[in-house]
């Protein structure tokens, strides 16, 4: 099921996404990089959490929604992530909101990168934070702000993977700021958990931090294939995050969805290969790329941020793709000030067959 067009290369397809699914074309976007989203065995998974528990717990936590399964995950995803806690909710999409809320006994401001994701904006101005924004990726400016605001026990926080561009932040030098100031490290890693890493804990991992130095937001709608949010870190900030009344007390979780998730997880450990794939695959799509003299934003991203000469080449670039049934929407995306990219993935579960048209349609470009 993939992309239908009226792609006329017009400004409407700078503003909304002019493709929709249809069967014949092949997907090169979306967050699917490990192709689990339709693996039958967490299709089999999720039917049988269903049979088991409920299609819905009907209820949250606090109001007796809570059984084994989730109990399943959260251990599951401790042992994952090497962290003391783990906990599970809903969507990912939340996580910034009841972070920011259940941290603000404790904290008052935060130090982010200016181009964040939307949900943790949401989460600082909703809970009433003092906000300092570096500029994307500047540690140097992080540490300006650090210091000239010199604040006690302030929270850093910033994107892992960035979702849209591909590129991993200096994880490592902002830990050590983060030390330095005496302040919390908070990483929504969505994009970056379970396919970056060589375990797959995401950025932190791959950056060569501990996983001790970083609370960690993930998403389990991307490389997971599935759908919910977690957070993993220190026992006593997961715990404040568990206790906040929109996770387990506001908010039924899907049950179903978790059976699917302890799966996918499972299959994540047992097959390495999916991950090599990816990064194969990842390679081969950015050497075709930059022969054609298009350059790629991030080397070890599984995210194919390329790079054209403005906006008007990217939808241009998006439709050509489109004749040769491959389908990569562009649109200017809410967070991503560079509107001359077109985002495009790898995937694990591309056939040689895919990459090779790939291939042949940027060299036709
Ligand atoms: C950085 C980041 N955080 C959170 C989310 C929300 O994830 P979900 O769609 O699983 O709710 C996204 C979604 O793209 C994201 O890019």
């Amino acid at each position: 099921m993939l992309l239908e067009s009226s792609t006329n290369f017009s400004k409407e397809i700078m503003k909304k996404p002019q493709i929709v699914l249809t069967e014949q074309k092949i997907s090169f976007a979306g967050n699917d990089y490990l192709g689990l989203s339709r693996d039958e065995r967490l299709i089999e998974a999720l039917y049988q959490s269903a049979k088991e528990y409920g299609i819905s717990p009907t209820s949250s936590r606090w109001g007796l929604g809570w059984n084994t399964i989730f109990e399943e995950m959260e251990k599951n995803l401790t042992e994952f992530f090497g962290t003391e806690d783990a906990t599970f909710f809903g969507i990912a999409f939340i996580g910034g909101l009841i972070y920011f809320s259940a941290m603000r006994e404790k904290h008052d401001t935060v130090f982010c990168d200016a181009t964040c994701h939307v949900n943790l904006f949401k989460g600082m101005s909703a809970a009433g934070y003092t906000v300092h924004k570096y500029r994307h990726l500047d540690v140097a400016h992080l540490e300006e702000l650090l210091e000239t605001h010199a604040v006690k026990n302030p929270i850093i926080a910033t994107d892992g993977l960035w979702g849209i561009s591909g590129e991993i932040p200096p994880i490592l030098e902002i830990s050590n700021l983060a030390k330095k100031y005496n302040a919390e490290l908070l990483i929504d890693d969505a994009h970056g958990v379970f396919g970056v890493g060589c375990r797959g804990r995401g950025v932190a991992e791959h950056c060569g931090i501990k996983p001790e130095d970083a609370t960690i937001l993930g998403s389990m709608s991307k490389a997971l294939g599935c759908n919910g949010g977690f957070l993993v870190g220190r026992e006593e900030l997961v715990d404040l995050f568990r206790s906040n009344e929109v996770t387990s007390g506001t908010s039924a979780s899907a049950v179903p969805i978790i059976g699917a998730c302890v799966k996918a997880m499972q299959i994540i450990k047992d097959e390495p290969e999916l991950k090599d794939n990816l990064y194969k695959n990842a390679k081969r799509m950015r050497v075709a790329l930059n022969s054609k003299g298009i350059s790629t934003v991030d080397e070890n991203s599984p995210i194919i941020g390329m790079v054209l000469k403005d906006e008007f080449e990217a939808a241009k670039l998006s439709e050509h793709l489109y004749k040769y049934d491959i389908a990569i929407p562009y649109f200017k995306y809410a967070s991503e000030p560079r509107h001359e990219l077109l985002r495009g993935i790898a995937k694990s579960c591309y056939t040689e067959q895919e990459l090779l048209l790939f291939e042949k349609a940027i060299k036709e470009f």
